[in-house]
């Protein structure tokens, strides 16, 4: 730090790795440090009153929490692709002020909620964890409901063992903001990320070629993800109006069993497939009320998620729900193949073989009809949100949608702090 700036309130911070100045609000600002170097001149305490002076009583200075280098890296990271949004709070955040009236419309037509808020940086990590959804040993995590993506592209950076992340959000507007950042995350470093595939306003998936990882966002109604079997960890820090819950309760029964689960609402009151037992089995770590984790809305209390382990295998109204999307997968690969030989356009989404190959789902249709019309989940009044695209329609940019989304009562609100790495 080199100046401060007296009326504006700002400090001139020098980033000695980069050369780089710039004028930060350091209340509001989040320092993760990488490397210390072997220097002992830094301290936080004013001269003599350190822990070496007889007369300072140890302060409480240090709070313990685990913060690796694979978190502060991808913290920096997101500060770029973001512009400094990563940790906004209160109830004015991008994702809050973004929405439009359109997203509203279209929200209340497809029985959507469009009930905002972030979990914060440190509460992704703390989710994350080994104690809690264990991501460090998964291969596949999807965010259903994923606002503006922070927290898809959060797992994605830190986790490198996540092979596929994919993100869906019901707000077209909120889902710019995220294909945006992929945008740039992708122009970050351009030897090891690219943009793998993308539909402007549908789709996109930024492919790490290192590691070969994808990040996959898509504007969708989640309630059509269409291969969540393949999850070992499903984000679902979302609001479901009641009269979604049976048709929840079916796409959560098709999850394979031992995926871990974060959930806003209280599955044990949501669950409603009768005759089925209730799959779902709550992480030890979180029984207390006391697991809380920081949110924009409760940056330091932290508020109380719901964690899952699924102990049972998908009962007949999960089975149903993958069949139908089986079923919709073949009925779109037969129209393709006939639009193909008829020479004309084409979708041009890839075969079964080719999908396969790349661990992707293949089908560009709207899927799942077989659990809407089954017995086990009412089918529910028309839904004119689009099925989430596959990873197959995303490397085809075949699908144009109808617009999406949207309700909304809630008042945007707040301020946001800026996260940079040292
Ligand atoms: C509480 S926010 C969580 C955002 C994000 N997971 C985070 O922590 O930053 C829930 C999001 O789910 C979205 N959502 C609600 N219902 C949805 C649906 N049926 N399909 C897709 N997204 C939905 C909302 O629009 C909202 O952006």
């Amino acid at each position: 730090m080199t100046q401060y700036h007296r009326s504006s309130g700002k400090h001139c911070v020098e980033f000695r790795h980069s050369g780089a100045r710039r004028w930060l609000m350091m209340l509001r600002t989040a320092f993760y440090i990488v490397d210390r170097g072997a220097s002992g001149e830094e301290t936080k305490e004013p001269d003599g009153v350190g822990p070496s002076s007889s007369k300072a009583p140890p302060e409480p200075w240090t709070y313990s929490e685990d913060l690796s280098t694979a978190f502060a890296r991808a913290q920096s990271t997101m500060h770029e692709c973001y512009g400094g949004r990563t940790q906004e709070t209160g109830h004015k955040t991008l994702g809050h002020i973004c929405v439009t009236e359109e997203d509203k419309r279209s929200a209340s037509e497809s029985h959507g909620s469009l009930l905002y808020g972030e979990l914060l940086p440190r509460g992704v990590n703390k989710a994350l964890d080994g104690r809690h959804l264990d991501a460090q040993r998964a291969s596949c995590l999807f965010d259903l409901g994923m606002g503006t993506g922070k927290v898809a592209m959060q797992a994605f950076l830190q986790f490198p063992n996540l092979k596929r992340v994919y993100g869906v959000e019901l707000s077209l507007a909120r889902y710019k903001v995220a294909e945006r950042a992929c945008l740039k995350l992708a122009s970050t470093d351009a030897r090891a990320l690219a943009v793998h595939s993308h539909a402007p306003g549908t789709s996109i998936a930024v492919k790490n070629v290192a590691t070969q990882q994808i990040l996959h966002v898509v504007h969708g109604n989640l309630m059509q993800t269409r291969d969540i079997e393949r999850a070992n960890i499903i984000m679902l820090e979302t609001e479901i109006p009641s009269d979604a819950f049976s048709e929840f309760s079916v796409l959560l029964d098709a999850a394979r069993d031992g995926a871990r689960v974060l959930t806003y609402l209280d599955l044990r009151k949501v669950w409603q497939l009768p005759g089925q037992p209730f799959p779902f089995r709550q992480l030890e770590a979180n029984r207390s009320f006391a697991d809380r984790y920081p949110t924009s809305w409760s940056v330091h209390r932290g508020h109380h998620l719901f964690l899952w382990v699924k102990v049972l295998k998908p009962g007949p109204a999960g089975a149903q729900h993958a069949s139908g999307q089986r079923a919709a997968d073949r009925a779109a690969d037969r129209e393709s193949d006939r639009r193909a030989s008829r020479g004309g356009p084409g979708d041009h989404h890839p075969t079964h073989a080719s999908i396969s190959t790349l661990a992707f789902n293949a089908s560009p249709s709207l899927a799942h009809g077989g659990a809407h019309g089954s017995k086990t989940a009412p089918a529910r009044k028309s839904n004119r949100a689009a099925a989430a695209p596959s990873w197959a329609d995303d490397l085809a940019c075949a699908q144009k949608w109808p617009a999406l989304v949207s309700r909304s009562s809630k008042k945007p609100s707040s301020s946001h702090s800026t996260c940079v790495i040292a």
